[in-house]
């Protein structure tokens, strides 16, 4: 009787041990899908992939309860995030959580192959059409400025459509389009759903100013790319405005004085269309520049004619033609010297609030360089959509 007891007290304990080695086992097993799951979920809720999944732990739990399942939470396994010992190493692992905010090399690790450098596979292409057409270099300096201006740092510049900001009339002669295609496509190819195009530009626009001669400085990524894209948006800054005037716009924008005389530095580079210039050539125009440099005013006048309305004729920004394509200080020194194109850009070097950061600029390249990183780094973050604003776009010219 007591050695029956015995036996079944055995029985019992042993069915138990059993059963708890089966739960284990399937708690392992639950365990492996979920994380395939999570990475599958990653990719398809791309076009704005990552968003909203900031911690793993907290996506997880949110996935498991919410979604209703029956088991009491007990059943709920561990999350275990770190890979089961017995399997071979998986490089196609799922990519960890998407920060929220700016910071110095957001992607690392971000694609599903977690070896994938995506910034300098970017920055390759970009070294070789710079090195192809350098002109690149004003093309998305020029691209930044007014994507960032208006909504944000969001790549809604990029946008096609009837009436989007590419359509306004500021906006009619960016360049510099082709380049950013070409560069989210790669990253679609190789981190699917991840790379915004707003950061794209960014990287690229970095990287041209470093190869143009200008600073090498650090660039943040982690931006998500804008859903407005509206041509009546478009209130940048006219060449014909005072210096006053353009103190104001850039103010609205949290810039200081001295900053937006940098910034107008980046008229080191690039050309102009002679619309925007032609008026200070001609005596007898209201817009009529005395005081301009009279060779400089000789030259130019073959190239825009009294009246001409084509839009082919252009000159550069920088009249020295030692370093008309190059990112330095010597635009401050043009402008010094009454040699400068946009009305607004020779203003600068006249008006009371302005002149004294001129001067220092054109005295010293290391100041214009050294400043000239911090406001790009700050154009660059400018009211820019992270965490779960925007959408990580498929194509940079449409939404979602
Ligand atoms: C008051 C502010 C500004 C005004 C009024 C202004 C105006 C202009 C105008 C009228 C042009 C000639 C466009 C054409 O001919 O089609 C131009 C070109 C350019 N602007 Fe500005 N700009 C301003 C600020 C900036 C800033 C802050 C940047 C860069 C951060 C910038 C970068 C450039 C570049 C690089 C070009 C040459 C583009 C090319 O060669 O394709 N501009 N700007």
């Amino acid at each position: 009787m007591g050695f029956g007891i015995l036996l079944k007290a055995i029985t019992l304990w042993l069915v138990l041990v059993l059963s708890s080695v089966g739960k284990s086992n399937a708690g392992f097993g639950l365990r492996l899908g979920l994380s395939k799951a999570s990475h599958n979920r990653k990719s398809h809720e791309s076009g704005h992939a990552p968003k909203g999944y900031h911690g793993k732990s907290r996506h997880f739990k949110g996935r498991r309860v919410g979604h209703g399942s029956n088991k009491p939470p007990s059943f709920v396994p561990p999350i275990n995030t770190s890979s089961p010992p017995n399997l071979p190493p998986n490089k196609y692992t799922s990519s960890p959580s998407r920060p929220s905010g700016l910071q110095v090399g957001f992607y690392k690790g971000l694609c599903p192959n977690r070896l994938v450098d995506i910034e300098s596979t970017l920055i390759t292409k970009v070294q070789q059409q710079f090195r192809q057409d350098p002109t690149i270099l004003p093309a998305l300096l020029r691209m930044q400025f007014h994507d960032c201006f208006v909504h944000g740092c969001d790549a809604s510049i990029l946008i096609n459509g009837p009436s989007t900001e590419k359509t306004a009339g500021p906006n009619l002669s960016v360049r510099g389009y082709a380049l950013i295609d070409a560069l989210k496509d790669i990253a679609e190819e190789q981190c699917p759903g991840v790379v915004s195009c707003a950061d794209i530009i960014a990287i690229a626009t970095k990287q041209v100013i470093k190869m143009g001669g200008g600073p090498d400085y650090s660039v943040q990524t982690g931006r998500n790319d804008g859903l407005v894209s509206r041509a009546q948006d478009v209130n940048l800054p006219s060449p014909f405005l005072t210096v006053s005037e353009s103190i104001s716009a850039f103010d609205a924008k949290r810039f200081t004085t001295e900053e937006m005389v940098i910034l107008l530095g980046c008229h080191t580079v690039g050309i102009s269309q002679c619309t925007f210039f032609q008026d200070r050539l001609y005596q007898g125009n209201t817009q009529f520049d005395p005081k301009m440099d009279p060779i400089l005013r000789k030259q130019l006048q073959p190239t825009c004619p009294k009246g001409t309305t084509s839009n082919n004729n252009s000159t550069f920004l920088d009249q020295n033609p030692q370093s008309s394509n190059k990112l330095d200080n010597s635009f401050f020194v043009q402008i010094l010297n009454q040699r400068g194109i946009l009305p607004i850009d020779q203003a600068l070097a006249r008006h009371p609030q302005t002149i004294a950061f001129v001067q220092q600029f054109a005295r010293s390249a290391t100041l214009f360089n050294n400043k000239l990183a911090s406001a790009m780094v700050k154009l660059q973050a400018l009211d820019v959509l992270t965490g779960n604003q925007g959408q990580i776009r498929k194509t940079c010219s449409r939404i979602n």
